[in-house]
């Protein structure tokens, strides 16, 4: 393949179907259009597509949360959640992803969120070596956790 540079922009719109695509692509944890745009209209910010040659190939879309905090005094904290994220398999292992995960925790910080956390299955290689690089946790397992029966980690890292 041809080697391009992607760029990185907030989702618009108009993106869902080419969305929607890399995700049902790359996961088998799908949603209703309204799902995608409800994330959207309201975590704008948090919401990031990598683009290439006009063509979507990467996403990761968030939403912002309160609860205990992972690291710190007790209270309450607000988090970043990542829903989802993924990167066509043709253009995977080129730093789309970690790229995404910076953006996103960029977003995160406009939304004054001081941490960021996800669920990734306990099987998931890639995943779970992308979110160590990016020097995130496991904070918990959660047995059962997908509609297969597989635990997931919760992976945590603070916003500095
Ligand atoms: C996880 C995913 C988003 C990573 O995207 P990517 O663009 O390939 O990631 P990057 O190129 O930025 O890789 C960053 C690091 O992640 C790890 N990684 C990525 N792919 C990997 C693989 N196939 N095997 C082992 N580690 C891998 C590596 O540590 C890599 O750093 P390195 O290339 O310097 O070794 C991608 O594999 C994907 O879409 N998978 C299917 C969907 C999915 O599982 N999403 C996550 C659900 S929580």
């Amino acid at each position: 393949m041809m080697q391009t540079t992607f760029t990185l922009r907030q989702f618009k719109p108009k993106d869902l179907d080419e969305v929607m695509y890399v995700n049902k692509i790359c996961l088998p944890e799908n949603y209703t259009r309204y799902f995608f745009l409800d994330l959207h209209g309201r975590f704008p910010n948090t919401f990031i597509v990598a683009e290439e040659i006009g063509d979507i190939v990467g996403y990761v879309m968030c939403r912002m949360e309160t609860g205990p905090p992972d690291w710190g005094l007790l209270g309450i904290a607000r988090k970043g959640h990542v829903i989802s994220i993924a990167v066509l398999p043709e253009r995977q292992r080129r730093g789309i992803g970690q790229a995404l995960m910076h953006k996103v925790m960029q977003g995160m910080r406009t939304y004054k969120a001081k941490e960021c956390y996800l669920e990734v299955r306990v099987s998931n290689t890639p995943g779970v070596n992308l979110y160590k690089k990016l020097e995130f946790k496991i904070t918990r397992t959660h047995r059962g956790y997908y509609a297969d029966g597989e635990a997931a980690y919760v992976m945590t890292q603070k916003l500095r």
